[in-house]
């Protein structure tokens, strides 16, 4: 298996297939990549470059954006990807706006799971969070994808004070009962200023759900997360901000849309160029030389 200098396998893999989103949510970090060539690899592109990781041990893939599902040939990539040698698990993490299309298409072509950014139901802030956009449809894709048997479906709420911080019950009561896992996550950096007027630590709601939750269970090679049962509804926390224990227990490489390693989502200077020698011709291996150095930049950011 492959490891960091610090220790930490890198069993999973954080696929960006586009920087395109027909979101503009007002907090959106874009993956931490701003500046993109604007280039996006091909299908086959994407299947060696998992392929290459699979044989070093990565068995975990996420496929992200932008918005995963703008991509025409997107059930073709999943196809691709999870047929690799070694991939036990493609996910995705989807704004939700197209699931109710591609739900169906998407389990077929071998997709397990995926997690859908949900911040608020409450329509006319939605709107405002994302440019526009019009809740009904997330809602709507959510209940496609479980009955497609995408599950659980991971519902991802940023949660910020002010805006959605008094909504955490109530969205913890919407999915109850059903095979879902709603995740509330830190606000990271992405838009500087709107981090200052809306970041919401999320430490004191956890210590409350922990007070009330039945049971726990931790997930070590998920960034150490914890996860609790409360009232029918399972919950758990992303903390990434300032939080050595994130960081120390992070296994993940990150690929960006126009094929480059990206080896830590809070840092932009030290990327890895794949795609250029790929498409001049680049042998498996020395890709996977391009890998290992990636990897061998991974250091925790929080420490
Ligand atoms: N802070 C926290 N989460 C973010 N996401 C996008 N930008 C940020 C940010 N600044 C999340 C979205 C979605 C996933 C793609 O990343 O909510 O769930
Ligand atoms: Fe960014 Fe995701 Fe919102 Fe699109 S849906 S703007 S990628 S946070």
């Amino acid at each position: 298996m492959l490891k960091d200098s610090f220790g930490r396998p890198v069993t999973s893999l954080r696929v960006s297939i586009t920087q395109r989103c027909n979101f503009s949510c007002r907090y959106c970090h874009r993956e931490g990549s701003r500046e993109a060539h604007g280039r996006e690899m091909t299908p086959e592109e994407i299947e060696r470059v998992v392929r290459i990781a699979a044989r070093l041990g990565v068995r975990k893939v996420k496929l992200t954006g932008g918005e995963p599902l703008l991509r025409q040939d997107v059930t073709e990539v999943v196809r691709r990807v999870s047929r690799v040698e070694g991939v036990e698990e493609v996910s995705m993490t989807t704004n939700g706006y197209l699931l109710e299309e591609y739900a169906r298409s998407l389990r077929r072509a071998g997709l397990k799971r995926v997690n859908v950014s949900l911040d608020t139901t409450d329509a006319e802030k939605f709107r405002w969070l994302t440019g526009g956009m019009r809740v009904e449809r997330v809602l709507a894709g959510i209940r496609a994808a479980l009955e497609a048997g995408l599950k659980p479906v991971k519902i991802n709420m940023v949660v910020m004070r002010g805006i959605n911080h008094e909504e955490v019950m109530k969205m913890l009561g919407l999915f109850s009962g059903t095979d879902t896992v709603l995740q509330l996550i830190e606000l990271v950096p992405g838009n500087g200023e709107f981090f200052r007027k809306y970041f919401y630590e999320l430490d004191e709601l956890e210590a409350e759900i922990a007070r009330h939750a039945k049971a726990v269970r931790r997930r070590r090679f998920m960034h150490l997360r914890t996860q609790y049962q409360l009232n029918g509804a399972r919950v758990e926390f992303v903390k990434p901000m300032h939080n050595s224990q994130f960081c120390a227990h992070c296994t993940r490489l990150r690929i960006t849309a126009d094929g480059r390693f990206k080896p830590c989502l809070m840092r932009e200077d030290n990327l890895v160029d794949f795609l250029t020698p790929m498409r001049k011709g680049a042998s498996d291996e020395e890709l996977e030389e391009l890998l290992r150095r990636a990897v061998s930049e991974r250091k925790p950011f929080f420490s």
